[in-house]
């Protein structure tokens, strides 16, 4: 197959080992800066241009599109699915895992277990938002944020009330959720390909933080799933 990996850069680590294994499995495998990608649209004839000339149409795409270009990879991602090329993430899927709103609306309707949520328009009753949550504490998230970072433990109604008119000050959308006080610190991460758990791996956060995020400092293991995780 040609495979183009769309990737800021051909030297991060995750695109290296990805290209590694294409080219193993006997693919041709290209990385391309996906901010140098430009759409052309006319009728019936979807393409794309890289540094300013047209691509060959690939077999397949592997997105590897980071949190702050989501708008502009999602669009070159539905253009290459314009193309017909297979795609590993679709352009749909992308969008619905940036928002963590409408992800948890998703994993609600089929049956997975989650934290209870809400998500208001902000009265002033954070109490009973705090209440209805089975809080304080209660965690508190921006939509769009990744690796952690405006995740919030709120302890109290009052540290809860300063978060949310903070987050309104700056015209921030933010969900508040259930604390999950039993995790320790500790979260579980299944990649599943198709509807097949591939691998998992545990995160443990450090000491004195309730995120697992590598980024803020977790360490993670590779583990075996039981038959109902
Ligand atoms: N309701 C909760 N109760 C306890 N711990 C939580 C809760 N929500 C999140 N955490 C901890 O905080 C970490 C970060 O939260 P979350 O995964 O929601 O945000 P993110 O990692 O920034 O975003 P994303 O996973 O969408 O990239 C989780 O991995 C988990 O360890
Ligand atoms: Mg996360």
């Amino acid at each position: 197959m040609k495979i183009n990996i769309l990737s800021r850069s051909a030297s991060l680590y995750s695109t290296k080992r990805l290209i590694e294994e294409a080219r193993k499995a006997g693919h041709i495998v290209k990385a391309m800066n996906v901010l140098h990608c430009d759409i052309k649209l006319e009728k019936q004839k979807p393409t794309v241009y890289y540094h300013g000339e047209r691509i060959v149409t690939p077999d397949a795409i592997i997105p590897r599109i980071g949190a702050s270009i989501t708008f502009y990879g999602t669009a070159i991602v539905r253009q290459f699915e314009m193309m017909n090329c297979l795609t590993t993430v679709s352009s749909t899927a992308l969008v619905r895992s940036r928002d963590k709103l409408q992800s948890l609306q998703l994993l609600s309707r089929s049956g997975v277990d989650m934290p209870m949520t809400v998500f208001t328009n902000f009265g002033e009753h954070t109490d009973d938002i705090c209440k209805q949550v089975g809080g304080p504490p209660v965690v508190i998230k921006v939509l769009e944020g990744t690796q952690g970072i405006g995740v919030n433990l709120a302890e109290t109604i009052e540290a809860a009330d300063a978060i949310i008119d903070a987050n309104n000050e700056l015209r921030t959308r933010v969900i508040i959720q259930e604390f999950i006080k039993e995790a320790g610190g500790a979260d579980l991460r299944a990649f599943v390909v198709g509807d097949k758990v591939v691998g998992a791996m545990k995160r443990q956060a450090q000491k004195g933080e309730f995120r697992s995020n590598l980024h803020r400092g977790g360490t993670s293991k590779s583990i075996t799933l039981s038959k109902q995780e």
